[in-house]
């Protein structure tokens, strides 16, 4: 004990980079950059940031320093759209949207009646977010109450910051699948009751896509929300222009997809809409003006060829976006890889996702997105030591890039470019190593 009543500091070495918030979400956010640098955690917890010729001299005799220098050390990445009971069907073969939900996901879905299955498929999954570098994710378990004990219990068992919640579903699905609005209300209560701001573990409310609902349950969801302020919300809007068309029909009275949700008044702080792809101007200023948070899942969109998001005309909206890998309709886990697909999307958008702003969309952004940006995000001090160390040695080709690269923004862009998992040397939650790529080669 350095003092009395608090554990002692630990200190990390080396390329400390994270961004400070664009209160717009436009352009560049403000990258803050220390080439030699120190990271104080005490209590899993930020104490401080610096220079290591500063932070050093300073420390107490026998504070434990790990050294991460050559590696870049920045804040845990945010997954704002992910399905975990999806993780054994990723890169499932020809289909779009809707023939790929009856086809793949209704049945692999199914399974997770089955808490032993649940929780086998719920442990990879974390470790599977913590190996690519991803500290916080916010997840769609199934309509099963037990999928959602799973994937609670499993990320509390490394301290995870994750939000998740039980999918609504009551009709145009399977039976096997299918719950009802008064099922999907005691299910919701009692959940939000056992798992909710638990640790640091968060409930949203999860109907499916509006296709799924019936308008009562749509209103139960509501209801949920307003009767547990401080819970999230998550669901999936404009992805496919089928789907699109099929609301439009079930919905006749709606202005567009998006206005269904905001009818039952589910556009608010807290919630996450997906793909976000076809929308029009108006609805692009009604999410932002509502709080709503966008999550861009390039490889997924690609994936089940549902258009392209832009990124671009969200930013010059002011809208809070987020990173998505939407695994298992998107095809990697790894934020970095989606970072790739995210940029290639905005060029054939006749845009530049720049780098900075692509990894500040990946960490502060979708803490942003998430209204948890006061405890996670980046490196102020009282936030959690949620980090990830990224080689930029990390395969041959990388190496040899990297060699003729020297400022930030370019190595950055390579990481996204050409990184993947092998990139990800080490994940940290709360201060705590929970992945080591050298440990599990060695
Ligand atoms: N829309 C409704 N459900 C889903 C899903 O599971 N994945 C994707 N990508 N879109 C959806
Ligand atoms: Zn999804």
């Amino acid at each position: 004990m350095t003092r009395s009543g608090s554990s002692p500091l630990h200190a990390y070495r080396g390329a400390l980079v994270d961004f400070v918030a664009d209160p717009h979400d436009q352009g560049d956010a403000a990258c803050r950059f220390i080439d030699d640098g120190v990271l104080l955690v005490r209590d899993g917890r930020v104490e401080r940031r610096g220079r290591a010729d500063e932070v050093l001299p300073a420390l107490p005799p026998g504070t434990e320093v790990t050294d991460h220098r050559g590696k870049l050390i920045l804040p845990g990445f945010i997954d704002t759209h992910i399905h975990y009971a999806q993780t054994d069907m990723i890169g499932s073969y020809g289909e779009q949207l809707l023939a790929w939900l009856e086809n793949y996901t209704f049945p692999t879905e199914r399974a997770f009646d089955d808490p032993v299955h649940a929780r086998e498929v719920a442990r990879f999954f974390i470790k599977e977010l913590l190996r690519n570098g991803t500290t916080t994710a916010m997840v769609f378990a199934t309509v099963h109450r037990v999928s959602v004990d799973a994937i609670f219990e499993a990320a509390a068992a490394e301290n995870l910051c994750l939000v998740a919640g039980k999918v609504m579903m009551d009709r145009n699905c399977p039976d096997f699948l299918r719950d009802s609005p008064a099922s999907s209300y005691e299910d919701g209560v009692a959940l939000i009751e056992q798992w909710h701001g638990k640790g640091r573990l968060h409930y949203a409310v999860t109907p499916r896509f509006a296709p799924t609902s019936t308008e009562e349950q749509l209103r139960v969801a509501q209801r949920l929300l307003d009767e547990h302020p401080g819970t999230f919300f998550q669901s999936h809007v404009a992805e496919n222009p089928q789907e699109v068309g099929w609301v439009a029909e079930l919905f006749p009275w709606s202005r567009s997809y998006l206005d269904v949700y905001d009818r039952f008044a589910l556009l608010r702080e807290r919630a996450v809409f997906a793909h976000c792809i076809h929308l029009d101007e108006r609805d692009r200023e009604r999410l932002a003006a509502s709080g709503a948070a966008a999550s861009f899942c390039a490889t997924s969109n690609l994936f089940l060829g549902s258009g392209l998001f832009d990124p671009q005309r969200a930013a010059d909206v002011g809208m809070r976006v987020g990173i998505g890998t939407d695994v298992g309709a998107g095809t990697s886990f790894s934020m970095l890889r989606t970072l790739d697909e995210s940029y290639k999307v905005a060029q054939m958008g006749g845009h530049r996702l720049s780098p900075l702003r692509a990894f500040y969309l990946a960490t502060l952004g979708g803490a942003r997105s998430l209204y948890l940006d006061d405890s996670i995000g980046n490196f102020d001090p009282g936030k959690y030591a949620d980090f990830v160390v990224l080689d930029p040695a990390a395969t041959p080709l990388l190496e040899r890039r990297m060699a003729h690269t020297e400022a930030l923004a370019d190595r950055l862009f390579l990481l996204m470019t050409l990184g993947d998992d092998r990139a990800v040397a080490a994940t940290y939650i709360g201060g705590r190593r929970a992945h080591d790529r050298g440990a599990l080669s060695a």
